[in-house]
């Protein structure tokens, strides 16, 4: 049998991007969506993750940034890979050093452009408005230690027309999420 592969994912809020990977993995042979861990304990992410079985657990900041001892719940659950899908929390260095090339982020731009601290959700989608880009898209990458500095994975645009309203932009950039994020977590881990 294979090994199994098991996958922790990090969410900030709704979870639509968590709850496509925990459906897509659901009755997959090798990969298995194990933890879903917030920053935030109203973020509809963790009922949604417990309601498909999975472990769920809120993070304090002490916890992330100082104490490590998010190693022992990993080593404890033998995860193999991180997901970011919607977490916007800075991976401590610790944890990126602990998980090399281990760490995957989604971002609802195409990257360099648009990314950065204070770049996340409808503050992208409005400062591409606000530029009169054509296009936007999603950027799949591996997290450093940095904002959305890690090498790219995968990328794909939507075109962005004159009259689109940020939140236009934002449901087009979710409907590439939504179908591109699982299949290439899946990619990667195979
Ligand atoms: C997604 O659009 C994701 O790309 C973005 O947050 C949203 C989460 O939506 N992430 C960032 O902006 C990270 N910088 P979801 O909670 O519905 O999956």
């Amino acid at each position: 049998m294979a090994k199994q592969t098991n996958i922790a994912l990090f969410a900030s809020g709704t979870g639509s991007n968590a709850k496509k990977i925990i459906e897509y993995f659901q009755e997959h042979p090798s990969i298995h969506c194990s933890l879903l861990l917030s920053n935030k304990k109203s973020a509809p992410a963790l009922a949604m993750a417990a309601s498909k079985g999975l472990e769920t657990k809120v993070i304090s900041r002490d916890y992330f940034y100082k104490e490590e001892s998010i190693l022992d719940l990993f080593q404890e659950h033998k995860i193999d890979w991180i997901i970011l899908a919607g977490f916007l929390w800075l991976v401590p260095t610790y944890l990126v050093a602990a998980f090399p090339n281990r760490i995957v982020n989604i971002h609802p731009a195409l990257l360099p452009r648009y990314g950065g601290k204070g770049m996340y959700g409808m503050h992208v989608h409005k400062a591409v408005r606000a530029n009169d880009e054509q296009e936007s898209g999603i950027t799949i990458h591996y997290v450093n230690a940095k904002y959305d500095e890690g090498a790219i994975i995968f990328q794909a645009s939507c075109r962005v027309d004159t009259e689109d309203s940020p939140t236009d932009i934002a449901k087009k950039v979710q409907q590439l999420e939504h179908a591109h994020f699982a299949p290439q977590i899946e990619k990667l881990m195979l």
